[in-house]
């Protein structure tokens, strides 16, 4: 009988040239790993068939985060499904930019909004990280997402300051806020549903949820210039807003949000790709 590692190993050996189409630069430690992650939600005992289940959603090209519904994030374990998009690593950015400033600005009564928390990876992760006490309100259009974000903030609760409040909700980016915030974050959809899909893997076309990737050609600059106009009625005075967006989009974003803020810079990723905007008030 083979062992766990020798099944996996033969699995990823069968059929490289595939697996490595469905899943560009896959090792074989990350395959065992996400098997460990996927195996070990099931029962402590073995399992007979297990692996041969895994293989086959491996061949149908599921991504390894919905297999093993784990994401691993900044620095921490999160729980993913098809519910929500699966975070990606450019977006550790926006969580260390989002750090920094809040720890710099902050005061007692420092209050954040997050637009679009998904998995609620991003929010989760700056929340982890500041240790101070703020009021965090996050919302999504997805009711399906709102779900996956609430199961995070059970699982990762004990890691953020007592004494922080934090509130999910349904809402088209801000529509159902009242407050005013002194620093609001988004990774919105940013993919031009026609001009810009040529560019998404097709793993991700397929398996991830499109109202967390895609927006409208025609009504993309509509769309983000009411995003902008919200964004600035919500934000008190001296606020920050930081957002991530699509490489082609944010030097043409960004003259739009000028019309809604005093200042708006685009910093890049770490590929030197444009990928971020930061509006100040
Ligand atoms: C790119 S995903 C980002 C998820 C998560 N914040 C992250 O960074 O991994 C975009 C999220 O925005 C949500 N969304 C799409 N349109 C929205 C809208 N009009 N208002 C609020 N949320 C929206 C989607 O459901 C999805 O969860």
């Amino acid at each position: 009988m083979k062992t766990v590692k020798q099944y996996i190993t033969s699995l990823y050996e069968s059929d490289l040239p595939e697996i490595l189409k469905k899943y560009p630069g896959l090792k074989l430690s990350r395959l065992l790993d996400e098997y460990c992650f996927y195996s070990s939600k099931f029962s402590h005992e073995y399992l007979p068939g297990l692996e041969s289940e895994f293989s086959s959603k491996i061949f149908k090209g599921i991504p390894l985060e919905y297999i093993s519904k784990n994401s691993f994030f900044y620095r921490s374990n999160f729980f993913v499904d098809k519910r929500v998009l699966i975070p990606r690593s450019e977006t550790e950015i926006l969580v260390e930019n989002s750090i920094e400033y809040i720890k710099k600005n902050h005061h007692d009564n420092f209050k954040v909004a997050e637009i679009g928390v998904g998995s609620f990876a991003l929010g989760l992760s700056i929340l982890c990280d500041i240790s101070k006490r703020v009021y965090f309100w996050g919302g999504d259009i997805d009711p399906c997402a709102l779900e996956v974000a609430h199961i995070n903030l059970f699982k990762l609760r004990s890691k953020i300051n007592p004494k922080t409040k934090v509130k999910l909700a349904l809402s088209d980016r801000l529509g159902a806020v009242d407050e005013k915030f002194d620093f609001i974050v988004s990774n919105p959809p940013y993919i031009k549903e026609k001009q810009d899909k040529a560019g998404v893997h097709p793993q991700t076309d397929k398996f991830e949820p499109h109202i967390a990737l895609y927006l409208p050609d025609e009504s993309y600059d509509h769309w983000f210039a009411d995003f902008f106009s919200q964004v600035s009625e919500k934000l008190c005075a001296k606020g920050a807003f930081f957002m991530e967006g699509h490489e082609d989009s944010l030097s043409h974003l960004q003259k739009i949000g000028l019309k809604y803020s005093s200042k708006v810079l685009v910093k890049k990723d770490y590929t030197g790709r444009d990928r971020f905007l930061q509006a100040y008030k």
